[in-house]
């Protein structure tokens, strides 16, 4: 895989105090984004957001110390981008758990910026590689807007003849101060899939509060959802466009443990609640159509 170079993009793109590039751990390429609201860091290496810190806050993401930044292996927190399958793929499980986006080099694609926001976007295209993985021709877009908030969209253009089928997931870790401390409201009533439990379907009873491993698609849901991180006394909002499913995950203690690229006391700081389009929720797109889902996310602190 090879990197463009940064000191090239920063004299075409670089603009004082707005936008940077610079190379980040494994060598690759980082796009920081700033304006008065505050930063965040996207690398080109998965079209991965790594971190979002708006001003007069901790950093709202999670980032493990752990992770590993080696070429064909995941970044462990931020925002991966899971596509075009979510989880591991339906026929053959020697494909990358969710899908190849989050292990490939994106292309810049363009910046923008006004007094208030700050914006990248960058591109996926198909390629005989990705053709080798998922037959099917695509243009898929990733538009990062740091304003008071943090807004990722993720598009996905059919380049192809025939209609074809994707599942997706803007992957956020957040980052808590006590996860037994964590609230998150907004699913109550939703019905789920249990992965924990062979998908077992359920519905959600009041809000969650992660006491053991978590890992739930909770499916036809639109709803907004709140973080409430009593610990640190900040409230995280997630609202999304275009999502049907939104999935809950902490791996706890055991899960932790196997992971290779996961500390083993990790699980307590962080949660994820992901914008996604999976399970029942699978996107059809038919050939020139396109198709996006977004997150907007936001902190508070609390009086
Ligand atoms: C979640 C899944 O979205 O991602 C979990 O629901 C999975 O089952 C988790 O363990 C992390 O996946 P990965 O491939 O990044 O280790």
């Amino acid at each position: 895989m090879e990197f463009p170079d940064v000191a090239k993009l920063n004299s075409y793109y670089g603009t004082p105090e707005k936008i940077a590039f610079r190379e980040g751990p494994g060598g690759f390429p980082v796009i920081a984004l700033a304006n008065g609201s505050g930063a965040c860091e996207v690398s080109l290496y998965g079209g991965h957001v790594l971190s979002y810190r708006p001003i007069g806050h901790v950093p709202v993401l999670f980032m493990s110390k752990s992770s590993l930044y080696e070429v064909g292996k995941p970044i462990r927190g931020g925002i991966p981008v899971c596509w075009p399958w979510f989880g591991a793929h339906p026929d053959n499980s020697a494909l990358p758990m969710h899908g190849f986006a989050r292990v490939s080099l994106w292309n810049l694609a363009g910046t923008d910026y006004t007094p208030r926001s700050t914006e990248v976007s960058l591109r996926l295209d198909h390629s005989d590689e990705t053709l080798a993985l998922w037959p099917h021709k695509f243009r898929l877009t990733l538009r990062v807007t740091l304003e008071q908030f943090l807004r990722v969209e993720l598009t996905t253009r059919n380049m192809d003849e025939e209609a074809f089928v994707f599942s997706e997931a803007l992957h956020s870790y957040f980052m808590v101060r006590q996860i037994v401390e964590t609230t998150i409201r907004g699913l109550e009533g939703a019905e789920y899939a249990d992965k924990t439990q062979a998908n077992g379907r359920g519905v959600q009873d009041g809000p969650i509060v992660v006491g053991e491993e978590f890992d739930k698609i909770y499916v036809d849901t639109d709803a907004e959802c709140v973080v409430e991180d009593a610990a640190l006394g900040r409230e995280i909002t997630v609202s999304k466009e275009g999502s049907k499913s939104t999935v809950v995950w902490n791996p706890w203690i055991e899960k932790a443990q196997r992971m290779a690229d996961f500390g083993d006391d990790e699980y307590k700081r962080m949660v994820c609640v992901e914008t996604a389009n999976a399970f029942d929720n699978k996107v059809t797109l038919e050939p020139g159509a396109t198709h996006s889902m977004a997150v907007t996310i936001r902190a508070a602190l609390k009086e």
